[in-house]
């Protein structure tokens, strides 16, 4: 049974050693590879390779910047829930970490995907804005079932698997690509498609969850995302008239 909220004097000498381990691995690997406001973020939020985050004190941090919260939940979220949650700038976030022996592969997130990957960023403003907001329209047309399909592709393909473009160069801003060392390989490499953000394509775009992504899209700005989440609206809207 996976923990429902975390107690923090359940983690074990191997927990941190697996927090550590992964923390002083993709740091390094993510050098000149991730979002420099995801760089920002993480040391705003100070996490450290020698502590397991505290949520209260993660909560706390999150507070003062964005208003956004952790809930603990023992597994990865049913999607009406999540997106639910997101619209009450909440995140659902496991509190359990993957062994020693898994260190390179797992089939479901655990904290460190969660907490490493997409936390930092919920302290940025115009980040948590569009997270916000994309959440909210979620929330709005929860038993819409094609609206919510083009939803979780928006989301896949930003928050989890999203590249920026900084100085001219790419760089990683989803959470599925900063939390595993092979997806940022694959994502900042030659072996994968890149192309320009337009939010019509990735609504129509269907993703896999079982393999390292063959295409990733690249936004200027979060504020970006949050522009054509209005327009994304406007055009909804019009059709369900
Ligand atoms: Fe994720």
């Amino acid at each position: 049974m996976r923990p429902t909220e975390q107690i923090y004097s359940n983690y074990t000498p191997e927990d941190f050693l697996v927090w550590k381990t992964l923390f002083n691995r993709q740091l390094k690997n993510l050098e000149n590879k991730v979002s420099s406001e995801f760089m920002y973020s993480l040391e705003r939020i100070e996490f450290n390779a020698d502590a397991i985050p505290d949520f209260v004190q993660v909560n706390k941090k999150l507070n003062t910047f964005t208003g956004w919260q952790l809930v603990t939940v023992p597994n990865i979220s049913e999607v009406d829930s999540f997106f639910k949650f997101l619209a009450q700038k909440k995140f659902t976030s496991t509190c359990w970490l993957r062994t020693m022996q898994q260190l390179d592969y797992l089939e479901e997130p655990d904290m460190f995907h969660d907490v490493f990957g997409h936390t930092p960023l919920l302290s940025n403003k115009s980040y948590s804005v569009f997270f916000e907001a994309m959440g909210k329209l979620a929330a709005k047309h929860i038993h819409q079932k094609e609206i919510i399909l083009k939803l979780q592709r928006l989301y896949w393909f930003t928050i989890e698997f999203g590249l920026i473009k900084e100085d001219n160069k790419l760089k990683a801003f989803g959470a599925g690509i900063i939390s595993s060392k092979e997806e940022t390989e694959n994502a900042i490499g030659n072996r994968s498609l890149k192309t320009d953000f337009d939010i019509d394509r990735i609504m129509e775009h269907d993703f896999r969850t079982d393999i390292l992504q063959n295409e990733y899209y690249v936004i200027d700005s979060f504020e970006q995302l949050g522009h054509c989440l209005k327009q994304f609206e406007k055009e909804i809207e019009e059709v369900l008239l």
